[in-house]
Order: structure tokens, then sequence, then C-alpha cells
């Protein structure tokens, strides 16, 4: 039986999710697009669905839309599109969704009320904390906790947070940094987080969540820095791997057994406050420090690029997730997975983050793609006439599968250099070089402390 599905977004990570789901033979592909993605404009027109280019936080002509178009099952996936009650509106018009309400997703557009739900709920890996709305105390929660992370509560693409010794080099920058946060209601007015900086490892987990049950997929670890060995600015991500397993190199079985109890009782608690049982995919930031895991964030989604890690190598068809999550009976599907790993790199327009160029036109060699094994998946791009054209974020995702992580590094390597453009990306993700210094960074953190 046919199914149209309806997805909302045109990142890489939804033409990720787009290709997974078109795996399904049944799937009829509608997407809403605030650009043309060619990736997703392509597998609707393959599938037989169709595409809509236009606003994709505008929830009420989305349902309308998508009660034209019969969808069976429609999944909202960026964070702005959740926060802006797309998934609401769909589910107003009673379509069925696989995506959080926007009551589950504050969860990630208000930083403040994740750290208060830890606290309510006694749920652990929640680092010390304080939600300011003005400046009043800041200077002395400041200088008490010493080095801090400072952010604005609301959305802002993952480019908001700046932490001491990194984008902050003393205490002073860090309570101008807060008070200029407030100042400019960057993110919204709902203030500033100042939270304690978690020494360690990052890691990423996702789950796919029904409400009762949650499945957990593979560790991925990211790279938010710009710039090669960890430098620069923070990105929406430059890259991501994972390995063959659950378990990054760096990582013992209790973190991960420690994030999936502390994601399933988020899930719980946000039930209890929302009043809707939580369905969808959550996406757990976590920081694996000498004493266990902390949590940086929760998202009401799959994160970009690890949606692509985690989705290349599934080969349980999503669609079948995805309505099992709908459903409510995710306890009953198997999820199996091929056993490679997966390296994915960004290749980003020249001055990125900061001050992308104009856009320009990207050259993409086929042949030499298929030659190297690689995959890839559409960004910020926009196709005008058949020529695809830089915008002004992440351009394309490369993905290499290998049967270690250093030879899909070797894949995603090759990959990018069959794309032409004023571009760049960071060589070093997922290199053995690299990974090794994780392994050694956590042995010390570890050993130190
Ligand atoms: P977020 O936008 O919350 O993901 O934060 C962006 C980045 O800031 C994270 O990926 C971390 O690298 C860093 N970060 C956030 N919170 C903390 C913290 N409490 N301690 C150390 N680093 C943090
Ligand atoms: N890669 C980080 C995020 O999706 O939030």
């Amino acid at each position: 039986m046919t199914v149209n599905f309806l997805l909302v977004g045109n990142g890489a990570r939804e033409h990720a999710i787009a290709k997974s789901l078109c795996k399904s033979p049944d799937v009829r592909l509608f997407a809403c697009m605030s650009a043309k993605n060619p990736g997703i404009a392509n597998l609707c027109q393959t599938s037989k669905g169709e595409f809509k280019i236009g606003n994709i936080e505008n929830g009420r002509e989305i349902a309308k839309w998508a009660k034209d178009k019969k969808i069976a099952l429609a999944f909202p996936s960026p964070d702005a599109v959740l926060a802006a009650g797309v998934a609401d509106e769909l589910k107003k018009a009673r379509i069925r969704i696989c995506a959080p309400l926007k009551a589950a997703a504050r969860v990630e557009w208000d930083k403040n009320f994740l750290r208060h739900l830890m606290v309510k709920y006694k749920i652990e890996g929640c680092p010390k904390y304080k939600h300011f709305t003005d400046e009043k105390g800041i200077d002395e929660f400041i200088d008490q906790l010493k080095e801090v992370a400072v952010k604005p509560v609301g959305l802002t693409g993952g480019k908001g947070v700046s932490v001491s010794g990194f984008q902050l080099k003393n205490s002073q920058e860090a309570k101008a940094y807060a008070k200029e946060l407030l100042a400019k209601k960057t993110g919204g007015s709902g203030g500033v987080v100042i939270e304690e900086k978690l020494l360690g490892e990052e890691f990423t987990l996702m789950a796919f969540c029904d409400g009762k049950t949650m499945s957990g997929m593979r560790t991925v670890q990211d790279h938010k820095r710009a710039f090669e060995d960890d430098l620069g600015p923070n990105t929406g991500g430059m890259g991501a791997y994972c390995d063959n397993n659950h378990i990054l190199p760096f990582l013992k079985q209790e973190d991960y057994d420690k994030s999936f109890d502390i994601m399933h009782r988020i899930m719980e608690a946000l039930e209890r406050e929302s009043g809707e049982k939580y369905v969808g995919v959550m996406y757990g930031q976590f920081m694996a420090t000498h004493g266990g895991v902390s949590v940086i964030e929760i998202n009401a989604r799959f994160g970009d690029p690890e949606a692509m890690n985690a989705l290349a190598v599934l080969k349980t068809p999503l669609l079948d997730i995805f309505n099992a999550m709908a459903d409510g009976t995710l306890a009953d599907v198997k999820m199996e997975r091929e056993a490679a790993t997966t390296v994915v790199k960004y290749v980003v327009p020249e001055g990125y983050p900061n001050k992308a160029v104009e856009p320009f036109p990207i050259g993409i060699d086929y042949a030499c793609l298929k030659k190297s094994g690689a995959e890839i998946f559409f960004a910020s791009v926009d196709e005008r006439d058949g020529q695809i054209f830089s915008g002004m974020s992440r351009a394309i995702a490369v993905l290499g599968k290998g049967a270690s992580i250093a030879q899909a590094q070797v894949v995603a390597e090759e990959g990018c250099g069959c794309i032409f453009g004023r571009l760049w990306h960071r060589r070093d993700i997922g290199t053995p070089n690299l990974v090794q210094k994780r392994i050694e960074h956590m042995q010390k953190i570890r050993r130190e402390h």
C-alpha cells in the first residue's frame, strides 16, 4: 500500500532521512522546503511525490497542504520547525506524526527548561547552573564557578554558546558576554543560562522514541569547532564519526548505559510536564567526564551531521521505525544495523561560520564520487537551472563507510575531493591521529581526577 509521507526541512540531515525513507518502495515522498534541496527534490520526483518551497515554519499552511496531499505520516524535522509548532498543527489537522509537539520540543528551544526539568525530576548529569534574565548576580556566579559555559536560552543554530578557555579568555569576558546576550536578546528574550564548564570528551546519543520505548542508536562524535585540531569558532558541526558498535573508542559501556538512562528519564519527565507522550527522535549531547556522563543539551530531533552516521548503517527500514513511533509499537521493531563504521565530513563555503561568501557554483564529479564509494547529502545549497549554488551555511555532507573508522575516513576524504568550488573541510575528522588523541584525552581525564 502506498504511503504518502511528508518531510519538513531541507538540510543534509533531511536529505539523509528522505533517502532512507525512499528505500521502502511504497513511500511517496512529499517535502516542504525553504530552498530547493536537489537531493530531496529528486527523491520526491522519483517516488512520485511532490515538493513545495516556502515558509517551513508556517504550520497551518503545511497542514493544509498535507491534508490536500493525503499524507499518512509526517516528520517535521528541524529544531526551528518544531519550535514553531508545526507538529502541533499537523496533529490538529489529524495527520499522524512521528515528531514531538512544541511543548516537548521545548527541551531544546529553552535551555533553562531542560535544566529545570533535570533538577525537578532528580535526573543525574546536570551541571551546576543558574538562569538570569537580568544582570543581577551574574558577576558573583561567574566568580564562584570560575570556568563557565554561557548560553542564550533560545535557539541560535548551535552558535550562541561560549565557553571559558575557548571563546572566553577570562571571567571578565564571560561576564561581558553574558550581559551582551541579555542586552541583544540573543535567541529571544528568555535570558541566559550560565553553567559550570564540563571537562572531558563530548559525544552524541540519539534514540527513537514512541513515548514508552526508547531505542538507542550508536554513539557519535561530532566536531563543533570550525578548524582542525578543534580550533576556531563553534559551528553547526563540521563532521562526525561512529564505530561499528554502540560505543565510541573513548567510551565505556557504562557511559552508554548511563546516558541512555538519563534520556529515558527525560522522555518520562517530558510526558509528565506536557501531558503528551514524547514521540520522535531524541538527541542527547553528553560530556564523558571523570565523574561519569553529564548532559550538555537535549534536542528533540536528529543531529546534523550525526543523522547521516546513524541512518547510513540502519538496515531496518526507517519507514517501519517511524510508523512504530507513531503507533507506540517500537518495542516490536527489531533494529538491525550494518557492521560498517561511518565518517561524515561537511564541505563548507569560504568564510563559514562567521561570514560566508556570496553564492558561487559548486561542481560535483559524480564519476569520481562513485569511484570513491562516498555518498553525498545536500545541505545549504540551492539549485537553479540545473546548477548547484552554495548558500550561507554548510554546503554538502560527505559520508564514507568502511570496516574501520580509519577506512571510512579515507573514503570520506576522497569523496570531498570530488566536489569543487570555494569550499573547505576539516581533514582531521576520523583520522587515526585525532581518534587516538580523544582516547588519550579521556584516559588522562579519568586518571587525573
Ligand atoms: P550547545 O549549543 O549547547 O550544543 O553548545 C555548543 C558547544 O558548547 C557544545 O558542543 C560544547 O562543546 C560546549 N558546551 C556547552 N555546554 C558546556 C559545558 N557546560 N561545559 C563545557 N562545554 C560546553
Ligand atoms: N550536530 C549538532 C546538532 O545537530 O545539534
